[in-house]
């Protein structure tokens, strides 16, 4: 069975190690028996030696750097995540790109990196613009560049409208169709990267304001392969809530 991923991009929350642990352990606790979810949290770089994955709650990174080891002040490398126990690791993400000046070149490499040492890549893509467009496509066609067809299964893209980011300044919840929309153009472009059996077995969930309300419309009518959830994940009770929805339905 293929299973539903849900990611919680914590960004840069909790405040402490100690609510980083005690909302670590509340969600280890309430996803304990789920099955067809897999549930997955980015934390803080910091936070991540003292959270330690299971087979039913998996740790991500919310960013890598390249090679293994080197001369790359204040960086980390996707091999020394890798032995911490970290599975995944989010790419691309638009407010990266939005604070800290991060480039398409330079995510590509970082796929390339990650995909290298062994980590799962939760791939961003999304724009300003309502319609998916040209840009989505230069972050796919650039960001995808050098990766091979047999590594896409290691990917999961997310389609994140920026528009859509609970935090972003006009936010407009999307809905399900413009999920879907997004979702089939990123499939399109796969199928042009690559080739259509590629493309349609391509992982693709969806991001900007996924809370426990909405997430089985994105999955039902989005047809999306399961959600990022970002500030409505710093709960770890409305996290569960989350998992469970989708787990019971
Ligand atoms: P949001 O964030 O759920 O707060 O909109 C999602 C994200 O940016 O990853």
């Amino acid at each position: 069975m293929v299973k539903i991923i849900i990611i919680a991009n914590w960004k840069m929350n909790p405040a402490t190690l100690t609510e980083a642990k005690r909302n670590f352990e509340i969600i280890k606790k309430g996803v304990r028996n789920i099955k067809k979810v897999e549930p997955v949290i980015c934390a803080p770089f910091i936070f991540l030696p003292v959270l330690k994955a299971t087979n039913y709650l998996k740790l991500g990174a919310q960013d890598c750097f390249l090679g293994e080891r080197g001369p790359f002040t204040g960086e980390v490398s996707p091999k020394q995540l890798k032995s911490l126990g970290v599975g995944y690791v989010i790419l691309g993400h638009s407010e990266r790109r939005k604070h800290s000046g991060e480039l398409t070149e330079l995510v590509n490499r970082k796929i390339i990196a990650a995909l290298g040492a062994g980590l799962k890549v939760i791939f961003c893509v999304g724009s300003e613009t309502k319609k998916p467009g040209k840009e989505m496509r230069y972050q796919l066609k650039t960001g995808l560049k050098g990766v091979k067809k047999q590594d896409v299964a290691k990917l999961v893209f997310v389609y994140e409208p920026v528009w859509a980011i609970s935090t972003s300044k006009n936010k407009v919840v999307a809905t399900p169709q413009e999920a879907l929309k997004g979702g089939l153009y990123i499939r399109d472009i796969l199928g042009k990267i690559f080739d259509e059996e590629t493309a349609k077995k391509a992982k693709i969930i969806y991001g900007g304001s996924v809370d426990s309300s909405n997430i089985r419309g994105f999955i039902k009518e989005g047809k999306m392969a399961g959600g990022l959830p970002g500030a409505a994940s710093l709960d770890p009770h409305e996290f569960i809530r989350m998992v469970k929805a989708v787990d019971e339905s």
